[in-house]
């Protein structure tokens, strides 16, 4: 069911229907998440905020199914992801999410172009040049052609997450997931990566979700969802 997508095709319905989520750890006797429904369309960029512990992360990784609901149905383009088995839902993560982390989890043994080309390991069918030309393609769209052979320890923490979110977006996955992405940036470095999320969100099909504790950052979204004690308190559409 990886399939279940086409980004070459019109999209009309939602990208994500989540129905009532709720997260429990029972051993710490945590109510993470407590009934989180929402729709997203497609090219719609979302922030979520709210304090510490209120939940931003914990809904961010089960829409991004590395994490299962204790309750409550995830539809993403109308399929019931966490039905499917654990090998499919591991293809369907790899083919369709790209995620954006505060830290930015580049490989320090890889140079730039390697990391980035990681995603495309998963299509065996796309041979040397045009995985390179696709690589060079990101790179240029995020401003990192120049520093494709430098490794992760020559470059600044601005530089370090625009690789970081080409390596999210290289395979051209329906849905990208930023946990705090301009958490360890300064503002300079901050505003060029969400004019650069902001950006891909307008040509139209990517959903990006991206928490933040930033009231600039979130400026940057169509709509923001506020979060306080594992539920939604309010949206506001931009
Ligand atoms: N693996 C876990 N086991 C038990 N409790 C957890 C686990 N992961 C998260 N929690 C708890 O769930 C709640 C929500 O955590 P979450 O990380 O989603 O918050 P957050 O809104 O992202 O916070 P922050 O803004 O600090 O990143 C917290 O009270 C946290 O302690
Ligand atoms: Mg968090």
């Amino acid at each position: 069911m990886s399939q279940a997508s086409s980004q070459s095709q019109p999209d009309t319905q939602p990208v994500i229907v989540a129905n009532q989520l709720s997260k429990h750890y029972g051993e710490h006797h945590v109510n993470a998440l407590k009934g989180v429904s929402l729709t997203i369309q497609p090219g719609e960029f979302v922030a979520l905020m709210g304090p510490s512990g209120c939940g931003k992360s914990t809904l961010l990784n089960i829409l991004g199914t590395i994490d299962r609901p204790t309750h409550g149905q995830l539809l993403i383009h109308g399929q019931d992801v966490f039905s499917q088995d654990e090998k499919d839902l591991t293809r369907f993560r790899r083919e369709q999410l790209g995620f954006v982390f505060q830290f930015f989890n580049l490989l320090s043994t890889l140079t730039v172009a390697e990391n980035v080309s990681l995603p495309l390991d998963l299509n065996p069918a796309m041979k040397e040049p045009e995985r390179q030309q696709t690589v060079n393609a990101m790179l240029e769209k995020v401003g990192m052609a120049h520093r494709a052979d430098f490794y992760p320890a020559q470059l600044s923490g601005g530089e370090m997450q625009r690789v970081a979110i080409a390596r999210a977006l290289v395979h051209q996955p329906q849905i990208i997931l930023a946990d705090e992405p301009t958490g360890n940036l300064d503002t300079e470095n901050g505003e060029a990566i969400l004019n650069l999320l902001k950006n891909l969100s307008q040509e139209g099909w990517q959903v990006i979700l991206m928490a933040t504790h930033s009231e600039e950052a979130a400026r940057y979204a169509h709509r923001v969802i506020r979060m306080k004690d594992g539920q939604i308190r309010d949206v506001r559409h931009g």
